[in-house]
């Protein structure tokens, strides 16, 4: 298919053979979180408040098939990126080791490895709470990638101590607030809109093309269209895809931060 007929749009389906029918290199940035491996269940009952309102249905993939499922998304998903272009991946700690292989098997180059701290991690009795999540920085070609070192922040702005505010702002560890759902239903997982701000700040430009394979809530697509960037996004549950759609359709976006509970408070991570 044309790149036309992508630009824009998401769509229902496995984003590995979705991904093989696009056009190559057409995309400038990938912002994305696969599933993590993690045993996470999405049905109700993993939701002690208000569970009624997660939709459920979310597609984990086992631990023995998580190697080879992420070299086949990982080379379908490189195959549609520009030689100027960016991709960011979530990861949690448990397989990262799976997510390095296949990104040396894909010639990719690592330009940073961030870390995003969070709030709320889930409360442990005979380990260390995980508040963090990896993210893998990468591209095809470093001297082509595009970065814009002073998109948020310009060379003479402080922080509130008097240090410099874009240095502060290109440390590689980025403290960032889950973000809380507003609205009847909800999928289970969501990356701030925060987060994939400062990524779009930081790598990409006005009309860019933005791919998300993972939609999930569709999070990526709302916050590239709110910033005038093109997307794509791709999501294999049905209700997850409808509610992805619903929103971009509706532009009622549903990322105003509320009193309710955190989103992602209950990963089953085993404590
Ligand atoms: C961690 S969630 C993504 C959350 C998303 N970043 C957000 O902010 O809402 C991963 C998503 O990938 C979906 N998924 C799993 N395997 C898939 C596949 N082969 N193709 C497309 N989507 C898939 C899951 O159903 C889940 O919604």
């Amino acid at each position: 298919m044309k790149q036309s007929e992508y630009i824009d749009t998401i769509k229902q389906g496995d984003c590995i053979e979705l991904m093989s029918e696009m056009p190559e290199a057409c995309v400038d940035l990938i912002i994305t979180d696969p599933p993590f491996a993690i045993d996470f269940k999405a049905t109700r009952h993993n939701y002690n408040r208000k569970g009624n309102r997660v939709l459920e249905g979310y597609n984990e993939i086992e631990g023995s098939d998580y190697l080879t499922f992420t070299l086949d998304w990982l080379s379908a998903a490189t195959r549609t990126l520009k030689d100027s272009g960016s991709m960011y991946i979530f990861s949690g700690w448990n397989y990262l080791k799976d997510l390095l292989i296949a990104i040396d098997q894909c010639q990719l180059t690592t330009v940073n490895h961030l870390i995003w701290k969070y709030q709320f991690g889930v409360v442990t009795k005979r380990k260390y709470v995980t508040s963090h999540y990896h993210c893998l920085f990468l591209c095809k070609n470093d001297k082509k990638r595009k970065f814009y070192p002073y998109r948020r922040f310009n060379k003479d702005a402080k922080t509130e101590n008097g240090g410099s505010a874009h240095y502060k702002d290109k440390e590689d560890v980025w403290e960032i607030k889950r973000e809380y759902w507003q609205g009847a239903v909800k999928t289970p997982t969501k990356l701030p809109a925060e987060l994939i701000e400062k990524i779009l700040d930081y790598s990409s430009e006005k009309d860019d093309v933005v791919l998300d394979p993972f939609l999930g809530s569709g999070q990526v697509a709302v916050v590239s269209k709110m910033k005038g960037r093109h997307y794509i996004g791709f999501e294999i549950v049905p209700a997850y895809y409808e509610f992805a759609r619903e929103r971009l359709e509706s532009g009622q976006y549903l990322i105003q931060k509320t009193e309710e509970e955190p989103v992602w408070d209950l990963f089953s991570e085993k404590v």
